[in-house]
């Protein structure tokens, strides 16, 4: 009988984390995870796996660790003897590495490096490792699209250190002929993003807005442009990266990008609410211009829940609280090796995208007001 491959994912608690474990479950791995100790739950996203009793220390494992400590990745590694490994853990925050850049550092540059040398330590000379290497590697940006050619101009102390981790990727895949990979995924969101990120910040909030549930969203640079594709499809492509014939590096996008601005327009749009923009720079807001709640289906069912939202008034704000000291200003991604190579395609377009999660945080406003 054919054997189930072992995986082992850091970062399993995040949003692609989760996606990715669901992916491999469903395609027969054991899958294996590393958590962190937290004060408060951090297992939202993966508490439908946990509790399943056909799936809990049946095929899927969680382990407490940190990817700081070498001797528990040591100890992991030894112990699992995992197929494939994805390295997903990381200070993810562009924004909160400006104000711990040094822990940032630690985590998504040294922290690759812990892993690979633990591979090496362990000697498991089979062992496929992916790398979420990510867009932010381009920052301040060379060449329009970004691919897997482009020179890399890092912008923040997170890009930085993924492009530490970028390196030792290629270095050990070199050096030491490991199966190591670098997944170039370019934003990718989903209802379960988290809510700091500009997305789900924007997302979240207008479900709240039009249900009178908050007044305001405060945003920042509201013209940065991103190509925001839909993270199960990235996932998928991350597991695909780990089945090609070699180690190689492959940038996963849309292909279109979009500003910050257009996001919230069209999450407002899509709940029936026009914004017109008023002001320039900080003094800018975005007022309601008209409000129809039967464009949206869940409002049509829930009116009794919609807010007063009338003509005129200020829903968006913005504020250089949330301005970045160096900002990535467009980022857009070629994935044509991908396409190639890999079969690979993102197929969620931004409009839907953005149904997706509109829809998802005004149901779950929603069932929190029944509650
Ligand atoms: P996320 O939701 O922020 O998840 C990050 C994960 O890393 C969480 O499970 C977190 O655990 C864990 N983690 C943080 N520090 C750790 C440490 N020291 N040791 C072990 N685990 C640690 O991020 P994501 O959006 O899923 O992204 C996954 C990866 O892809 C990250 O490396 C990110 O930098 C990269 N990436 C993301 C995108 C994107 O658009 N989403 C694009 C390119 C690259 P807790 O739950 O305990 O905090
Ligand atoms: N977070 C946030 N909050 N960003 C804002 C806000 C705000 O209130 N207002 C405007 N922005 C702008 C940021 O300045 C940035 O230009 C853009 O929105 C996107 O910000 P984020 O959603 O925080 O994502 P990111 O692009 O900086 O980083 C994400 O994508 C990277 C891939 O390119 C993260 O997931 C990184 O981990 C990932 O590597």
């Amino acid at each position: 009988m054919k054997k189930n491959k072992i995986a082992l994912i850091t970062g399993i608690t995040g949003q692609d984390g989760s996606y990715l474990t669901e992916i491999l479950l469903k395609k027969n791995y054991i899958v294996h995870g590393i958590i962190r100790r937290s004060s408060s739950f951090n297992t939202g996203r993966i508490d439908h796996l946990y509790n399943d009793r056909n799936l809990l220390n049946k095929k899927f494992f969680l382990h407490y660790g940190d990817i700081v400590d070498t001797s528990n990745l040591n100890r992991l590694l030894e112990k699992i003897q995992p197929d494939e490994i994805y390295n997903l853990a990381a200070q993810s925050h562009v924004l909160v590495s400006f104000q711990i850049p040094d822990y940032t550092a630690q985590v998504d540059a040294l922290g690759t490096l812990r892993i690979l040398d633990a591979i090496r330590e362990t000697g498991l000379h089979k062992t496929k490792f992916y790398q979420a290497s990510t867009s932010e590697l381009y920052g301040k940006v060379q060449e329009v699209p970004q691919t897997e050619k482009t020179s890399f101009y890092p912008r923040s102390p997170y890009g930085v250190a993924k492009l530490y981790a970028y390196w030792i990727i290629v270095n050990f895949r070199e050096a030491y002929n490991i199966f190591a990979s670098n997944g170039i995924l370019f934003n990718h969101e989903s209802p379960r993003r988290g809510e700091t990120f500009v997305t789900r910040k924007i997302t979240r909030a207008a479900a709240q807005i039009v249900l009178g549930k908050q007044e305001k969203i405060i945003l920042g640079n509201l013209d940065a442009k991103r190509d925001w594709g839909y993270a199960p499809e990235y996932c998928e492509g991350m597991w695909r990266i780990l089945q090609h014939k070699q180690g190689d590096d492959f940038v996963l996008a849309t292909g279109k990008t979009h500003t910050v601005r257009e996001f919230t327009e069209l999450t407002f749009k899509q709940l029936g609410i026009e914004l017109e923009w008023k002001g320039k720079a900080e003094k800018e807001k975005g007022i309601v211009k008209s409000f129809n709640p039967e464009m949206n289906n869940v409002l049509i069912s829930n009116k009794n829940l919609i807010g007063k939202i009338k003509k005129g008034i200020r829903v968006i704000e913005v504020s250089p609280v949330y301005y970045r000291p160096t900002e990535v200003d467009l980022l857009v991604g070629d994935a044509s090796k991908a396409q190639k190579l890999l079969g690979w395609k993102a197929k969620t377009k931004f409009k839907e995208l953005v149904g997706i999660m509109i829809d998802a945080d005004l149901r779950k406003q929603i069932k929190n007001t029944d509650n």
